[in-house]
C-alpha cells in the first residue's frame, strides 16, 4: 500500500468510523500535445501522471450518500435519489457530480445502495493536471463496482464529462477524463474526440532516458469562469461563420478563406485549432516513425500558437518554455487549459536538474513567484487498488 492509500484509509475512518470496503485511484494527466482542440471534436495526445487520487469507498445499507476529503473537514451528505446537479457546489461536486451523471447514464439510482467516499489526493490543485478529472475518474471506477454497473471506459470518461460541465460547471472537453481512465504506463492516449476512438500509444520515454518535466507556475487557474469559455465560444462562433460544425472539419488548406472572413481575433483564436490538430497528428507519427526526441519542434510551436494566436499563455509559463529549451529541452510547452497552471519540458535525464535550475534561477530574476518543478512519468489509468 502507498502512502497515500495509507492515508486516504486513515481519513476514510477517521471521518467514518469504520473500514472503507475498497480504494480505487486515478490519476492527474499532462496533455503532451492537443489543446483546446477535445471540445472542437479535434485530437489530443495526453498521458496520465503518477500523481494520483484515492477514493476510499464503502457501501451503506441505506439510501445516503456522504463524502469526506482530505481538502477540507466538512461532510457533505445527501439522498443518493435525490441528486440534483443544480444543487451541488465545492469540491464535492465532483464526487456527487460523477453518482448523478452515472443515474443520466442508466444507473438505477432509485434503487443503488448509498456510499461513504473520502478522498486523498497527491495530484497538485490549479496547477493544470487535472485534478478535478482524477477525483471524477477514482469515483466513476469505484461505483462502477460497487453498483455493479458495467459501462465502458470510453463511457465513463463521458459520464465524468457530464459531471464536470453540469455539476461543477465548467464548460471543458473531454480530453482529461479520457487520460485518467484510459492511460498506460510509458505511452500517451492519442483521442479522436469526435468518433472517441482511442489509440494508447508507447511513448518510449524509459527507453530513451527522457523524463518529462512539470514546471508548475503557482500562477492558479480556473475553467469555470473566464477565459476558457470565452475561447470555446471563439470558437464555435468561428466554425459556425465558416459554414462548419465544428473546427474539426476546417483544414490548414481553408485557412486563407477564413482569414477573408473572419475578424482577425477569431481567425486567429480558429489558427490555433486548426494546426493545433494537424500538430497533434504529425506527433503521434513522428513519435511513432522517428521516436520521442524528434517531437520537440512540434511542442514548441504549440507553445507559440497558444501563445500569439489562441492568447492563453502568461509570461510565466512563455518564460518556463524559454528557459528550459535554452537549457536542452527536447521540448517544451504550457499545458492544460491555459491562463496560469504548467508548463512541461521533455529532457534527458542527466539534464533534468540543469533545466530545472535554470528556470528557477529564471524565475528569481524576473522577480516571479518560485515555481514547483518536478518529473511525471506516464502512469496507468484509473484502477482498483484493494
Ligand atoms: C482543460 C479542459 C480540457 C481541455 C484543456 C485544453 O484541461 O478540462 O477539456 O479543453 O483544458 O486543451
Amino acid at each position: 500500500m502507498t502512502d497515500l492509500q495509507r492515508t486516504a484509509t486513515s481519513g476514510f475512518e477517521n471521518a467514518f468510523g469504520s473500514e472503507p470496503h475498497g480504494l480505487w485511484t486515478a490519476p492527474g494527466r499532462v496533455n503532451i500535445i492537443g489543446e483546446h482542440t477535445d471540445y472542437n471534436d479535434g485530437f489530443v495526445f495526453p498521458m496520465a501522471i503518477d500523481r494520483r487520487t484515492v477514493a476510499a469507498v464503502r457501501r451503506r445499507d441505506d439510501d445516503r450518500i456522504r463524502v469526506s476529503s482530505s481538502f477540507s473537514p466538512e461532510i457533505v451528505e445527501v439522498s443518493v435519489r435525490a441528486l440534483d446537479p443544480d444543487a451541488l457546489h465545492g469540491w464535492s461536486a465532483y464526487p456527487l457530480g460523477v453518482a448523478w451523471a452515472l443515474g443520466q447514464f442508466g444507473a438505477p439510482l432509485q434503487e443503488v445502495p448509498g456510499v461513504d467516499i473520502y478522498i486523498d489526493s497527491d495530484v497538485p490543485v490549479g496547477a493544470g493536471l487535472s485534478s478535478s478529472a482524477a477525483i471524477e475518474a477514482s469515483v466513476a471506477v469505484a461505483l462502477t463496482e460497487i453498483w455493479h454497473l458495467d459501462h465502458d471506459r470510453r463511457t465513463l470518461a463521458k459520464i465524468c464529462q457530464l459531471a464536470e460541465n453540469r455539476a461543477v460547471g465548467a464548460p471543458t472537453g473531454i480530453m482529461d477524463q479520457s487520460a485518467s481512465l484510459l492511460g498506460r504506463r510509458d505511452c500517451g492516449v492519442f483521442l479522436d474526440c469526435r468518433s472517441l476512438e482511442t489509440d494508447v500509444i508507447p511513448l518510449g520515454f524509459e527507453e530513451h532516458d527522457l523524463e518529462l518535466l512539470v514546471i508548475d507556475t503557482r500562477v492558479e487557474h480556473a475553467h469555470v469562469s473566464g477565459g476558457y469559455a470565452a475561447r470555446r465560444a471563439s470558437c464555435e462562433a468561428g466554425a459556425a461563420a465558416l459554414g462548419a460544425d465544428s473546427l474539426r472539419d476546417v483544414t490548414v488548406g481553408d485557412l486563407d478563406r477564413a482569414r477573408e472572413l473572419l475578424d482577425d481575433e477569431t481567425f486567429r483564436r480558429v489558427r490555433h485549432v486548426v494546426t493545433e490538430n494537424q500538430r497533434v497528428l504529425d506527433t503521434v507519427r513522428t513519435l511513432r516513425e522517428h521516436g520521442p526526441t524528434s517531437i520537440g519542434e512540434l511542442l514548441v510551436a504549440s507553445h507559440a500558437s497558444m501563445r500569439d494566436d489562441f492568447e492563453i499563455s502568461v509570461p510565466e509559463l512563455d518564460l518556463a518554455v524559454e528557459t528550459s529549451m535554452a537549457a536542452g529541452a527536447i521540448g517544451s510547452r504550457m499545458t492544460g487549459g491555459g491562463f496560469g497552471g504548467a508548463a512541461i519540458a521533455l529532457v534527458p535525464v542527466a539534464l533534468a536538474s540543469s533545466v530545472a535550475e535554470a528556470v528557477t534561477a529564471a524565475f528569481a530574476e524576473a522577480s516571479f513567484t518560485a515555481p514547483t518543478i518536478f518529473p511525471v512519468r506516464p502512469a496507468a489509468g484509473a484502477t482498483r487498488e484493494s
